[in-house]
């Protein structure tokens, strides 16, 4: 399996590479391609978007950046993290497919993110070569995030949907506030997670069309013209508007998601190296869920 994930990526990173060969990514002739561009009859989202560009987008991905991890600091501080034995039973939660796809999209976010605030602050950092090498590693590492995002999809939803019992697990934020651990009656994915669940993938989604629409400048579907009723230029200034309002909601929860599992909930980061979760971290923490393996007896 590991080897045909693997011989997927190759394949679709050399076809990504080869076609932006071919396609004089910054040549002349792109602009020609671009249809509207220099035309009255756009949106004129040009304006707007140089506007947030020059003046919001880096303040609030820097406030993401430093405001996100300042306030799980202080949660760290004031309430502490929950830490549950690890050397019970266990349940053998997350196999190796589930894993694989996981790493891959953990890696592809780990490179994606930083080179994306290398990119936004890319003044910063004096442009030229490092801001290029950062925009192609962006680019690059997209495409295994997108061979992995459809299967990570597929293979949680059903654990994902939202039920009327996740309305209290928001009422008491999961009992995250509270020093002490409390029985928290959730199935395998509570509340947080069913929420993580869909940003992360409608989330990123949205990040991989509009990314490839800003990467492949003069593409041409005629669908999207027809059913959008917009211009080239005018489908790509939303493309980047919407590429950086969505980054800030991804960036902010895959914080989230970090500090939960390395920090707030000490080891569950372990589940998606070996697969198992802890049988006390379930307990507490799912306890629906919990009740379920036990009747099975996976506990
Ligand atoms: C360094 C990066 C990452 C770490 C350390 C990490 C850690 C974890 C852990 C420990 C769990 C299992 C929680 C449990 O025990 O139930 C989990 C679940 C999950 N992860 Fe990740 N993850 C990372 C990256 C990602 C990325 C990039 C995505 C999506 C694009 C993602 C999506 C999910 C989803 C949807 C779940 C199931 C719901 C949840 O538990 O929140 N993760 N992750």
């Amino acid at each position: 399996m590991k080897k045909v994930i693997y011989t997927l990526l190759a394949l679709l990173a050399l076809a990504s590479v080869a076609f932006a060969v071919e396609s004089q990514l910054w040549g002349e002739m792109r602009l020609q391609n671009i249809l509207g561009y220099g035309q009255e009859e756009t949106l004129q989202l040009g304006a707007l978007f140089t506007l947030l560009q020059s003046k919001y987008f880096a303040w609030v991905f820097l406030a993401v950046l430093l405001g996100v991890p300042a306030v799980f600091f202080l949660h760290y501080k004031i309430v502490g993290p929950k830490i549950f034995p690890h050397s019970q039973k266990k349940h053998y939660a997350f196999n190796l497919f589930h894993r694989t796809i996981h790493q891959i999209a953990g890696i592809s976010f780990l490179v994606i993110i930083p080179t994306g605030f290398v990119i936004i602050f890319g003044d910063f950092f004096g442009g030229g070569t490092f801001v290029r090498w950062a925009k192609n590693l962006h680019a690059f590492f997209t495409v295994p995030l997108a061979v992995v995002i459809l299967p990570m999809a597929l293979m949680w939803l059903k654990e994902a949907l939202f039920t009327l019992e996740d309305i209290k697990w928001f009422m008491i934020l999961g009992g995250y506030l509270s020093k002490e651990k409390r029985i928290i009656n959730a199935t395998q994915f509570n509340a947080g997670q069913k929420m993580w669940y869909w940003v992360a993938i409608l989330g990123t989604l949205t990040m991989i069309l509009t990314g490839a629409m800003m990467f492949f400048l003069d593409f041409k579907i005629e669908m999207l013209h027809t059913l959008s009723g917009l211009s080239q230029i005018d489908l790509l200034r939303l493309a980047a508007i919407l590429h950086n309002v969505m980054g800030f909601v991804v960036v902010a929860l895959f914080i989230t998601h970090v500090y939960m599992s390395m920090f707030a909930i000490k080891g569950a980061v372990h589940s998606i190296i070996t697969g198992y979760v802890e049988e006390e971290e379930v307990k507490y923490l799912h306890n629906a869920w919990y009740k379920k393996l036990k009747e099975k007896g996976k506990f």
